[in-house]
């Protein structure tokens, strides 16, 4: 049977979408540089799934240990998630972001059009946006001067696989995600950084746990509903899901060979980061240690998104609200301590 290749398969989304492409019968292989992830995470996919899944220690800018893969590989649709994520190193290293996110998938998709792959999906953000005139943003709403050497890979990643399928046997799919978050409901799958995380839930659940002092909150002077930041937070099960109906959707021939269609992965719901404090102390029953400062630079003050276009053409509609993401991630995070402390 062929396979898929899921790049980045140990990191955080892209493991829990090897979960869900083998839950619907789909064999995968990753690649991975364990750079921001562990080798364990193959454990804890098998004893979810029982399947083994097989990665590939390999980073995508060596092209001839890439192009090894493919030899060794029967693959015929590629998810591509492994790229570095962190927006403040990426402005104090804005090369490294660029090699290593920009020539990674360039030697992708040449190994991809050397070797007949039919699919493509690429793991984009709504950070593609900025901060949009218009609520929820749809994906026609303009796309804004990067913020980032981060943000800016992303734009380019996008335009890159859109200039270089045309008129090529391969379709594809941009998906453009709001905020991920949350574990597998088993709690035997979830975020496992190898850095200190920075985003928001991540950060909660340490402060809860007692690894972080305090939380932060950056700004409660926004013309929000309470003064501190809107997000779409998307449960991460929900998200690995919209992949396997990406790849239903371009296996299906919705996308004709050449093109690449755009989606939004968000829930549609904005969530202020004092409601995401209140959703945690809920779960939680205890009070969250934190304090306001100022705003963070390069933060947008609100974003959600309208996903109706993913629920049209993929039939995809997220299950889980921000209480069912707070409740995974604070179970996960309090395994993940017990085994630390072990
Ligand atoms: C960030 C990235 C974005 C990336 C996304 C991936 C920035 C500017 N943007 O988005 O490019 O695609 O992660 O998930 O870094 N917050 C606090 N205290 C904290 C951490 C966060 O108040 O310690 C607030 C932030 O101000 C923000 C919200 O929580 O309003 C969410 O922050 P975060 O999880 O970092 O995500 P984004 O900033 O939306």
């Amino acid at each position: 049977m062929a396979k898929i290749l899921v790049t980045g398969g140990c990191g955080y989304i892209g493991s829990h979408t090897i979960v869900d492409l083998v839950e619907h019968g789909y064999e995968c292989v990753s690649v991975d540089n364990y750079l921001n992830s562990d080798p364990s995470v193959l454990e804890q996919i098998a004893s979810i799934t029982g399947k083994k899944v097989k990665n590939y220690p390999v980073d995508l800018v060596n092209k001839e240990a890439l192009k090894e893969v493919f030899k060794q590989e029967d693959i015929y649709a590629i998810i591509h998630f492994a790229a570095l994520k962190a927006v403040g190193e990426s402005v104090e290293k804005p090369l490294l972001y660029y090699r290593n996110n920009i020539e990674g998938q360039i030697n992708l998709l040449e190994c991809a059009l050397q070797n007949n792959i039919y699919h493509f999906i690429f793991s984009s953000s709504c950070t593609v946006y900025g901060q949009s005139d218009h609520l929820p943003v749809t994906e026609e709403t303009p796309i804004a001067k990067a913020e980032s050497p981060y943000g800016y890979t992303k734009q380019v990643c996008e335009r890159i696989i859109e200039d270089s399928i045309r008129n090529k046997e391969m379709n594809a799919c941009l998906l453009r995600y709001f905020n991920p978050a949350g574990a597998h409901d088993s709690l035997q799958l979830g975020e496992s950084p190898i850095n200190p995380p920075m985003n928001l839930i991540p950060v909660i659940t340490e402060v809860g746990i007692g690894s972080r002092p305090e939380l932060k909150v950056f700004g409660s002077d926004y013309e929000t509903r309470d003064g501190s930041c809107v997000r779409d937070y998307i449960h991460v099960m929900d998200l690995a899901n919209a992949h396997t109906k990406s790849l239903q959707y371009l296996e299906s021939k919705n996308v004709d060979f050449g093109d690449a269609e755009v989606f939004n992965l968000g829930t549609g719901e904005g969530t202020t980061v004092l409601e995401a404090i209140n959703s945690w102390e809920e779960v939680s029953g205890e009070k969250l240690n934190y304090s306001i400062v100022d705003r963070r630079e390069g933060d947008i003050p609100a974003i959600f998104a309208d996903y109706s276009k993913a629920k049209e053409s993929l039939g995809w509609d997220p299950k889980r609200g921000i209480g069912d993401i707070m409740k995974t991630a604070w179970g996960w995070e309090k395994i993940r301590r017990e085994n630390i402390v072990k």
